[in-house]
């Protein structure tokens, strides 16, 4: 479904991106992990059109969606639910998810869209009247995720959604995330909590300092030495 190939990205004269290639089938739960300013986020926001790639190809459904703007992307049917969720904050919870179904042609699909939002985050349905801005974290996390599957996206992509949350409510953050691919759902997964993202994924990319350094399945890459070191904080004897 999303083929990268050699990925170059960067701002200005800084390139951050060099050369990155991964794939995500239809169906597949994709984590990417690395640690902080190792590019994960640029690679999203390539992926979605809101930077422009230096170089490489980005092909999704068939279509070179490299060149096109943000919003044609969108169209296409790829979601991304930014690091910073970027909520309208005075709006209510039901308006934000009103804005994210507006790509919806058919009211109908409005309304089923909305129902399915309100099935896996039930607090979106009993909240729905609420300001957006005085959600809590998890709750506004929810509420961007939601937001993103009112245009029923062939592609989520995901940046970070356990970023500043308790366990708790990381917990059932991923459930949902975990119910999504048991619907045949796609989705593309940044996160730091490497454990969480090895656990969840299909299949995972290690990004380092801009380039894909190791890959493989989740529960492969989750008994790597290497991983377990640098990343899950377990010195193996
Ligand atoms: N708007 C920008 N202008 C210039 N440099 C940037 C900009 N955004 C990010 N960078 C730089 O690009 C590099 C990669 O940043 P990026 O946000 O993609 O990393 P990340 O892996 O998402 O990190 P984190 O885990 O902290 O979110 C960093 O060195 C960062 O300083
Ligand atoms: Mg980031």
């Amino acid at each position: 479904m999303l083929e990268i190939d050699g990925l170059r990205a960067g701002y200005g004269k800084i390139q951050v991106i060099w050369g990155v290639s991964l794939r995500v089938a239809a169906g597949e739960t994709v984590a990417v992990i690395g640690a902080n300013g190792a590019g994960k986020t640029t690679v999203l926001r390539s992926i979605a059109g809101l930077l422009r790639p230096e170089a490489g190809r980005i092909g999704f459904h068939g279509h070179d969606i490299g060149k096109l703007p943000a919003h044609a992307i969108a169209r296409l049917g790829l979601a991304l639910v930014p690091e910073e969720r970027e909520l309208f904050p005075w709006m209510s919870v039901y308006e934000n998810l009103l804005l994210g179904g507006r790509l919806c042609a058919e009211r109908e699909r409005v309304e089923k869209n909305l129902e399915r939002v309100y099935g896996l985050f039930p607090v979106l349905r009993a909240r729905h009247r609420q300001t957006a801005s005085v959600m809590s974290g998890g709750e506004q996390q929810m509420l961007a995720i939601g937001r993103a599957l009112m245009s029923n996206p062939a592609l989520l992509m995901l940046d970070e959604p356990s970023t500043g949350l308790s366990p708790r409510v990381v917990g059932s953050i991923f459930d949902v995330i975990g119910r999504l691919a048991e619907q045949g759902g796609t989705t593309l997964l940044v996160e730091q909590n490497v454990h969480l993202a090895l656990d969840i994924a299909h299949r995972a990319y290690v990004l380092e300092r801009g380039r894909i350094t190791l890959e493989g399945a989740g529960h492969e890459l989750m008994e790597n030495p290497l991983i377990r070191e640098a990343y899950l904080g377990v010195a193996d004897a």
